[in-house]
């Protein structure tokens, strides 16, 4: 698959399947988040890759606890990959973070791993005591989370993207 087919493929998952990411594709996709740009190339940046069973229960359990949700935010995916920015170091942080996300949700869908770009409950949750502490064990207290996603592998079908038309304007 090429980037452009990649693109036109890739989609939001809402609904995992329990076999697990395999690492060496979850390194290959948090590298890819590495390889995005970032502006003055600042590289401030960091990523946490969430994958053992017992790490993705613990972190599920305080998040919905703090966030007051029945279901899981993560849609039963089974990895998370965080991306936090030094906000004081970086120049461009929220369009740095939404690039990498981005390389990631591309790279995974290169590698046939479904994902789901998920933004609100990351934020909300490390703004938490409960959050600050999980940042603390993962050495990113100076860090702040800007955005995550969710992997994992789906049996869904999937159905053509539907997108606006007329959005475009070639000027000559
Ligand atoms: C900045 C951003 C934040 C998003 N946050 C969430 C989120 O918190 N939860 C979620 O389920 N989807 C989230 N999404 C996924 C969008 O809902 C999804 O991309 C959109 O509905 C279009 O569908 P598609 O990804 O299948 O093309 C987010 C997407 C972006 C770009």
């Amino acid at each position: 698959m090429n980037v452009i087919e990649c693109m036109e493929k890739r989609h939001s998952t809402r609904q995992f399947s329990t076999r697990k990411v395999e690492k060496e594709k979850l390194e290959q996709i948090v590298r890819c988040a590495v390889l995005a740009p970032t502006g003055r190339n600042t590289q401030a940046l960091r990523f946490v890759v969430l994958q053992r069973e017992e790490d993705m229960q613990t972190f599920l359990k305080y998040a919905k606890h703090v966030l007051k949700k029945e279901q899981s935010p993560y849609y039963g995916a089974n990895a998370i990959i965080f991306v936090f920015a030094d906000m004081e170091k970086a120049i461009t942080p929220l369009q740095d973070a939404a690039a990498a996300t981005q390389n990631m949700l591309l790279a995974a869908t290169e590698l046939g791993v479904a994902s789901c770009w998920v933004h609100t409950a990351s934020i909300q949750y490390f703004k938490t005591l409960q959050g600050k502490e999980h940042k603390r064990i993962w050495g990113l207290e100076q860090y702040e989370c800007l955005e995550s996603c969710a992997l994992g592998y789906t049996d869904e079908d999937f159905l053509q993207k539907e997108k606006q038309e007329n959005i475009i304007r070639f000027i000559g």
